[in-house]
């Protein structure tokens, strides 16, 4: 296998201070948070709870997943950034956060994308699923380390970033992949404004038809990921899906987050909670609808 489990830490709470907030996309913002407690343990795929303090509506957190860490001058990670894409209550009172406000957090949860220890892997991802690929690039590379993980470098690794969105507009510049002679990103617009015209599914069947690749990675959209899936399964490359599942408690008490996972029992599957099991699953493993 190309991959190995990731060991992750107890969750943690705390609260944040915000140190920048931006609009990086059309209604697609890259929130800068400083908490050093998160920040050491955040480990690529790994998701928080972020609650606005003193709001009871939206009376839920809901959940984020790392974008990146940051250091300070000193070079000790002193925060990290999330990025979100507005669609309802909680999204759109974050776009009116500014410097030196607070949140309430916890995590880091979830159990994060395996480590890479192959050769060649490919991130997929669609809208703001690209946010978890960057930290996970990253460190498959060997630039960087997140929380108590290290992968063993490579000089010889490769990621293809595989990135699709509608439009250009809604596209995010990938500048940290961008000059790193290993990464190779490819872009699809479903209107043809950047890049590929169409799916990046499209791209990523080309790729996968040279049989380089040992393993995808993905988030996006449900659809998405269910083609991606199948793409995979067609050229034999193991995959692995971000799940999005909308998450009530995020720390496996609600079963809000339920999926099917197929199992060795009399039925032939099981409910493994997202938050807790996941959000990251085997895809063959999973029994999509
Ligand atoms: C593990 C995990 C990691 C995530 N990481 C990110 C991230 O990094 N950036 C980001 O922008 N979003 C991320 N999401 C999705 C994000 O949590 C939701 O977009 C957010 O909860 C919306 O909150 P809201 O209050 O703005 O919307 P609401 O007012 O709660 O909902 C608005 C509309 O969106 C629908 N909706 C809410 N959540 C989802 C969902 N998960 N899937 C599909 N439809 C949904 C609702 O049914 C409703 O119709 C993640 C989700 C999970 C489970
Ligand atoms: S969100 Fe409550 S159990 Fe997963």
């Amino acid at each position: 296998m190309p991959t190995t489990p990731r060991q992750v830490t107890a969750p943690v709470e705390a609260r944040a201070i915000v140190v920048s907030n931006v609009e990086i996309a059309a209604h697609t913002y890259r929130l800068r948070l400083a908490c050093p407690e998160l920040a050491t343990r955040f480990q690529p795929g790994q998701f928080l709870m972020l609650r606005l303090p003193g709001r009871t509506d939206p009376l839920l957190g809901r959940p984020y997943a790392l974008y990146d860490t940051y250091a300070d001058a000193q070079g000790n990670t002193v925060g990290f950034d999330i990025g979100y894409h507005v669609i309802g209550k909680q999204t759109g009172l974050l776009t009116e956060l500014i410097p030196g406000q607070v949140v309430d957090l916890w995590g880091p949860l979830g159990n994060g994308f395996p480590q890479f220890t192959g050769k060649h892997l490919a991130c997929v991802a669609g809208g703001i699923g690209y946010t978890p690929m960057i930290a996970m690039t990253l460190e498959a590379l060997g630039v960087k380390t997140y929380g108590q993980s290290t992968t063993p470098a490579s000089p010889e690794r490769r990621v293809s970033m595989l990135y699709g969105a509608r439009s250009k507009s809604h596209l995010a510049q990938l500048h940290e992949l961008e000059s790193l002679p290993n990464a190779t990103i490819t872009v699809a617009t479903d209107d043809g404004s950047a890049g590929h015209k169409g799916f990046i599914t499209e791209p990523l069947d080309t790729l996968l038809a040279k049989g380089e690749v040992d393993a995808v990675y993905c988030c996006g959209p449900e659809l998405m990921m269910k083609r991606v899936a199948q793409i995979a399964a067609s050229h034999n490359v193991p995959c692995w899906l971000s799940l999005e599942t909308p998450m009530a408690c995020g720390i496996g008490a609600c079963f809000s987050c339920v999926v099917k996972v197929k199992e060795d029992s009399e039925d032939g599957w099981d409910y493994k909670r997202s938050c807790i099991e996941g959000p990251i699953f085997e895809a063959e493993k999973l029994l999509l609808s």
